[in-house]
């Protein structure tokens, strides 16, 4: 089977056109992906999407079934793949509305099924300094930039959820290094380097992380504002990188 492209489309994506051509719904020995494995064509070319929190968008951060999803996408052929999250931010060099690629990972989740590991699989600890496929991120940087916009890196803090954080649980996140709080990135970013698959994080920034937006706090009122214009650049780098990624698969 030829290797394909994968995205994993996030709760903001909802503005995102997919030209969907086909759908094949998938069944793995963990359990049902959150949507059908969808073949969408962007700028001529073929990719496999899954929608993360299923096409109705009702699937919360801790109930997704991520090792179902990356499963599917990698029976599907699916080596390379681009994980779409929301984020809130705590950089002031990076506004909401704004892309990042983060470079580094923080898990503060619980209780998820992180591991394929399970006794029965192959015991392995996989090497995890650098979570993220660095040419991947490359990539991306450069559809960035083509697109006349810039996307800096940063660290990933990842939040249990669905609630939203205190302002002293983001000043603890900000102390260990956090520029940005999400709350999808893990175990996403672990399933998928344990199956071999290539993958990054486009983060899009979408509110000041708690305590952190001044006279703007109202976050959900951010998410109005700020949701399209992230969801704007993440079609144009994705027209980019796109066949980009295809013509090296
Ligand atoms: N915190 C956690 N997850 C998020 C946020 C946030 O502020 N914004 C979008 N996803």
């Amino acid at each position: 089977m030829m290797s394909a492209v994968g995205l994993i489309v996030g709760s903001a994506c909802s503005g995102l056109v997919l030209d969907i051509k086909s759908r094949s719904p998938a069944k793995t020995p963990f359990g049902t992906p959150s949507s059908p494995v969808l073949e969408v064509v962007f700028n001529g070319c073929r990719i496999l999407c899954i929608f993360r929190h299923g096409e109705s968008s009702k699937i919360p951060p801790h109930m997704v079934n991520y090792r179902a999803n990356l499963w599917a996408l990698r029976e599907h052929g699916v080596r390379q793949c681009l994980g779409l999250s929301a984020v809130g931010t705590l950089d002031p060099g990076f506004p909401p509305g704004e892309l990042a690629i983060p470079e580094q990972i923080i898990d503060y989740t619980w209780g998820r099924e992180h591991t394929f590991c399970d006794g029965n699989a192959e015991l392995q600890h996989v090497e995890f300094t650098n979570p993220f496929d660095e040419s991947l991120r490359a990539q991306v940087t450069e559809a960035a930039q083509i697109s006349d916009f810039s996307i800096r890196g940063g660290v990933y803090g990842v939040t249990q959820g669905p609630r939203l954080e205190t302002a002293s649980e983001i000043n603890r996140l900000e102390q260990d290094g956090c520029t940005m709080v999400g709350m999808t990135g893990m175990p996403e970013a672990g399933l998928a380097r344990e199956i071999g698959m290539r993958y990054a994080i486009c983060a899009m920034a979408v509110n000041h992380a708690a305590g952190r937006g001044g006279e703007h706090s109202d976050i959900h009122a951010q998410f109005k504002r700020y949701v399209p214009q992230t969801v704007g650049r993440v079609s144009r780098v994705l027209g980019h990188l796109v066949p980009d990624l295809c013509e090296g698969s």
